[in-house]
């Protein structure tokens, strides 16, 4: 028979992991063999090993079955290139921390890097995959590298990835769509595109996937984060408004997602969004416009984050008022870390901004999050709290319970949706806390009526104020 299709990923993260395991997992390994690379001998150890790197439902049994088979795990990135026929590049994409555009802008050092590691080791025609979230026209950029530093042919497409974190298997096995932009006026752009389609249609239906020119392809995926997040901060924005005038936002929500040109998805209130993606990849459309001189579209983008940021310290000014305006000393539960549930991940999660708003306040705080790994959580407020490790362990406990973080405090505050937490044993914990116990529910997991019953002083975000709660 003929050669199976040879697909190598260079980035074994959140995105190259799932995505080029469902792709084994969907294709027989005659047709396609798959190798997913990374400097990281580290992560490519855990890949290999029995616990992943990265904790999503159902991706551990995927993986598993096709490790071996069709699915490989190694840092020999050179020969992985020089192998493959399609590659990936799934490389991460951060917020620039220096220099022009520090703060807005995407930090494509990874993906250049990437590239001149593509150019410098081919020696046979290579499809690259442009996967990671990137300004547009980066796929021009590539391009330029590619022809000036390799020995051989390269065609660029840009895929952008659309999973969400906590139901990427799900995402990937049944994507709404998939999107390919490549070069579609000349003949070997068009079949590196139908290479690509092929792929995916392995289990993609064709009508979903769709094909662009390579900037629409670029650019949709951060219009996509960018309503996405807006929806949230819209929700949000609202959410304050029925705290002061008796409407529930709950009902709100439900009132006008039944709009079917609204819908209903993506309005559930929150202590604000998080993630790797919403805010860097709408500051990259902010810097984008601005490069282009549309200041006023950028301001309107600015303000989807701009209301993310009041939210979570419209959340933490909240408790402290509640507490009498001192949390000095004071243990304070936090349940959840994650920015979501079903996943251990914590980048740009509100409970970091929240437990460090805390911090300064000078308040205890016991922390409980069903996934997060310790390790993670230190990093996370040692960095936000610019305080060593030791420096923070007076104030900072990890507990291996929410009982156990509850015991003794005068407040439970739940910043992650985790489904426990809907049905822990709310009245043993109001027995082990100081008088008065008060709750913050950040993510509308709690039933406030059956809490209120308990005894406990509670505030929701999006609930009309609990009378009994101290304001100002
Ligand atoms: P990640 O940090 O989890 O993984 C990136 C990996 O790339 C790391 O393991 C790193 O070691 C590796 N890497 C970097 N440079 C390399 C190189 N030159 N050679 C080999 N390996 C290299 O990042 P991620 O969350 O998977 O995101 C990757 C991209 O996908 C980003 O552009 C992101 O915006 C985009 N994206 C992410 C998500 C998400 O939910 N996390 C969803 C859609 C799109
Ligand atoms: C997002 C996009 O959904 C995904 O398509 C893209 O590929 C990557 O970025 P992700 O960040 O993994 O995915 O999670 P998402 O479910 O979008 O949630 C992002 C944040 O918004 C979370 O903190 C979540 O709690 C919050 N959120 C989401 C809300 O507060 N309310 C909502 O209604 C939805």
């Amino acid at each position: 028979g003929s050669q199976p299709l040879r697909v190598a990923c260079i980035g074994a993260g959140y995105v190259g992991g799932p995505t080029m395991a469902v792709i084994a997992a969907k294709t027989p390994p005659e047709a396609v063999q798959v190798r997913v690379l990374d400097l990281s001998a580290e992560r490519i150890a855990a890949w290999n090993s029995e616990r992943l790197p990265i904790y999503e439902p159902g991706l551990s049994e995927l993986v598993f079955a096709a490790r071996g088979r069709n699915l490989h795990f190694s840092t020999a990135i050179d020969d992985g290139i020089k192998w493959a026929d399609i590659i990936f590049v799934a490389v991460n994409t951060p917020t620039k921390e220096c220099g022009i555009g520090a703060g807005a802008a995407a930090d494509l050092t990874y993906v250049e890097l990437a590239a001149r590691q593509i150019a410098a080791a081919a020696d046979t025609p290579k499809i690259v995959v442009e996967k990671s979230t990137v300004p547009i026209r980066t796929a021009e950029a590539l391009s330029a590298i590619l022809e000036a530093c390799g020995r051989t042919s390269f065609e660029i497409l840009s895929n952008p990835e659309f999973l969400a974190e906590g139901t990427a298997v799900r995402d990937l096995c049944e994507p709404d769509r998939v999107l390919i932009g490549g070069d579609l006026k000349t003949e070997r752009g068009r079949q590196a595109l139908e290479a690509l389609v092929e792929l995916y249609a392995y289990w993609v239906p064709r009508e979903r996937i769709l094909t662009t020119n390579v900037w629409s392809s670029e650019l949709s995926k951060l219009v996509a984060n960018a309503f996405l997040a807006q929806r949230v901060s819209s929700i949000n924005s609202i959410s304050a408004l029925c705290e002061l005038s008796g409407a529930q936002i709950d009902e709100v929500a439900r009132a006008v997602g039944l709009d079917r040109r609204i819908g209903p998805r993506f309005l559930q209130c929150s202590v604000g969004f998080g993630g790797s993606c919403f805010q860097k990849d709408i500051l990259n459309l902010v810097y984008l416009c601005e490069s282009f001189g549309l200041n006023v579209v950028a301001d309107y983008w600015r303000s989807v984050i701009a209301i993310n940021d009041w939210q979570k310290q419209r959340f933490t000014a909240r408790i402290l008022h509640s507490l009498y305006n001192t949390a000095t000393n004071k243990k304070i539960a936090i349940l959840g870390f994650a920015f979501k549930k079903d996943t251990a991940d914590t980048r740009e999660s509100a409970a970091i901004d929240v437990c460090g708003s805390l911090l300064q306040e000078c308040a205890k705080l016991s922390i409980y999050d069903p996934q997060v790994p310790a390790e993670q959580i230190w990093s996370d407020l040692t960095r936000r709290c610019r305080r060593t490790r030791d420096e923070l362990a007076a104030y900072v406990t990890l507990a291996a319970t929410a009982d156990e973080a509850a015991a003794g405090s005068h407040a439970i505050v739940i910043l992650t949706e985790w489904d426990e937490f809907r049905t822990l044993d709310y009245s043993k914990m109001y027995k082990s806390m100081c008088r008065p116990a008060f709750l913050f529910d950040g993510r509308s997991v709690c039933d406030l009526k059956a809490l209120s019953e308990i005894g406990f002083l509670c505030y929701a975000i999006g609930s009309p104020d609990d009378s009994r709660i101290q304001l100002r």
